[in-house]
């Protein structure tokens, strides 16, 4: 599936842009691409992306079947950050969540559409049979963005998390299922 990239993909207004995994020479490029970041943007992403530790531990971890983190990248810097998330065990084995986060200049041009369709294809690529995406709901764009992707909003966790001005906020959980429900246990039960 990985050898794919890099690829170059079409944004709605013509421009290209390159699409590959993050690798750990990436750490210098992904700093600023999140030092980039308008404080709007910034607002209510998980963790405190300005901290250069952060970062640095990110690469250090690096990890594609936990975390595949594919950016996007226009005239060598990068603008965009879509990640997959995975249990490689338990019971949530077969979901995978989504995150993503576009440069500003590069939001409302499809690249988000672009990365979400991506993320799904390696997702059931790689057996996932549920997507999730967590998001404050004050965000309505990006709401709107991953309906548009399929998703869905099936709950929302009041006041479940602190925006980097410590204020509370509403999380609407979101899913896009990948392939219809069933129960493999016991229709392998049912065969046997
Ligand atoms: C949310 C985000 C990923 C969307 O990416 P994007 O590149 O701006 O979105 P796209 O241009 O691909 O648009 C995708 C769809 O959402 C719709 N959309 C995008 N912005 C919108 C807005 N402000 N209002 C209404 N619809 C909007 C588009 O019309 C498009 O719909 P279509 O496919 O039916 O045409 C991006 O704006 C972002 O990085 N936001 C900040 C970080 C964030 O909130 N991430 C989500 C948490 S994981």
């Amino acid at each position: 599936m990985l050898e794919e990239y890099p690829k170059k993909v079409r944004l709605k207004d013509g421009a290209f842009v390159t699409l590959r995994p993050m690798t750990r020479d990436d750490e210098h490029g992904v700093y600023l691409f999140f030092n980039s970041l308008s404080e709007a943007t910034r607002q209510f992403l998980r963790n405190d992306v300005l901290n250069r530790k952060i970062i640095t531990a990110w690469m250090r971890e690096l990890n594609y079947e936990k975390v595949l983190p594919i950016i996007a990248e226009y005239e060598g810097k990068i603008v965009a950050n879509a990640t997959l998330h995975r249990k490689t065990f338990g019971w949530g084995r077969h979901v995978g969540e989504v995150r993503v986060v576009i440069d500003c200049g590069f939001q409302g041009r499809g690249l988000g559409g672009i990365l979400s369709d991506e993320m799904c294809r390696i997702a059931v690529a790689g057996g996932l049979k549920k997507l999730v995406a967590r998001i404050v709901t004050a965000r309505e764009d990006a709401i709107k963005a991953f309906e548009s992707s399929g998703f869905e909003s099936v709950a929302v966790l009041k006041n479940y998390v602190k925006d980097i001005n410590q204020n509370y906020a509403d999380i609407a959980i979101m899913v896009k299922e990948l392939t219809p429900l069933k129960a493999e246990g016991s229709l392998r039960r049912r065969h046997a």
